[in-house]
């Protein structure tokens, strides 16, 4: 194959792509790289590998359709760096599960364990991405830069914006020195504060209350803020069980009306945990907070937090989710669960 690629086949996942590069210098100010400063690129789909029939069509395609290593080859400056690519999922990040979590956790914390990679960069969906990249700070903490990147335009679109990002994800990861961060769009996010705020534009990500760590431009990194606090990793252990034996954990949510009768469905059904999105400061209907109560008072756990973007839940009866948005809330109890 053209630009020094070479191949080589994986006995844990598939093939694999490594990328040796055909040029240390890029004119794009790159850091050169020293020989242990892998980067391992694991793809799970999303738009940023999704396929239109029609290349002016940015919402009629299909996710996940394209391999990691054709996303590396659609961003030629990445041969610059020292590469090697995984497919450990290819889905639409709406359907993400959790054997993919465990599966690519797993990965994660395998490649980063060898002296020769400096860095994880994964290429995911954005409807989900907020949740994954939650998920593996909690479990695993890394000690080395984890990268998640994605698109809002699929590959095949007129301007996709899948080659720069991954680009900037990969400069991330070669520069940065610890932690699970998103690029998107030029801006690089924390796993904790970063939400999706917009359905299609393409900066559709923002990092709620003090905006985003740190920009990428032309491939240098500047950062504007301190990394977020690192809570201690829970370790691969805890999500170790069986994917189908995970507790099943769900969302309600606080509006005008709520009378806590979707909360006793899910109580018949024999749901585990509950996260409340509530009102303003989480606050809940009379209803809902009575609904809540008998759950709790069955052995069921609950959170809550708020249906507000930004801002804590602090005091009230109910165990607050502090700042976490309600989707990384489930995750945090669905992890406490799994202990
Ligand atoms: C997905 O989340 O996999 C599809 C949507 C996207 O990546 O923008």
């Amino acid at each position: 194959m053209s630009l020094g690629l070479s191949s080589t086949r994986s006995s844990a996942a598939g093939c694999w792509l490594v990328i040796y590069p055909v040029a240390v210098f890029s004119s794009r100010n790159f850091k050169l790289q020293d020989k242990a400063e892998r980067i391992v690129i694991l793809g799970t789909g999303g738009t940023i590998a999704g396929k239109a029939a029609d290349a002016a069509d940015n919402v009629g395609y299909k996710a996940g359709q394209v391999g990691v290593d054709q996303l590396v080859l659609a961003a030629p400056p990445l041969a610059a760096f020292k590469l090697e690519t995984e497919q450990v999922a290819q889905l639409d990040s709406k359907d993400m599960d959790f054997a993919t979590w465990q599966r690519l956790a797993q990965a994660v914390d395998r490649h980063l364990q060898r002296d020769d990679v400096r860095g994880v960069v994964i290429t995911h969906g954005t409807d989900t991405l907020e949740e994954t990249a939650y998920l593996l700070m909690r479990v695993l903490a890394p000690r080395k830069p984890v990268v998640l990147t994605a698109a809002m335009r699929p590959s095949t679109a007129l301007q996709a914006d899948g080659p720069q990002n991954l680009l900037d994800a990969v400069a991330v990861a070669s520069q940065a020195a610890s932690g699970v961060f998103a690029v998107l769009a030029g801006r690089i996010h924390g796993a904790t504060r970063l939400r999706k705020v917009h359905s299609y534009a393409i900066d559709a990500f923002a990092s709620v209350e003090g905006g985003a760590l740190g920009t990428v431009e032309e491939g240098r990194v500047r950062w504007l803020s301190q990394a977020e606090a690192e809570l201690p990793p829970l370790g691969l252990s805890r999500i170790a069980r069986d994917a189908s034996q995970w507790p099943w954990v769900e969302i309600v949510q606080n509006h005008a009306g709520a009378d806590g009768r979707v909360v006793e469905a899910m109580l018949a059904h024999g749901v585990h945990g509950i996260v409340v999105a509530g009102t303003g400061n989480g606050t809940l209907s009379n209803g809902l907070t009575a609904a809540l109560q008998k759950a709790r008072d069955r052995g069921v756990s609950v959170l809550r937090s708020t249906r507000c973007d930004a801002g804590p839940v602090i005091g009230g009866e109910l165990p607050s989710a502090g700042a976490l948005s309600p989707v990384k809330a489930r995750i945090e109890l669905l992890l406490q669960l799994l202990a």
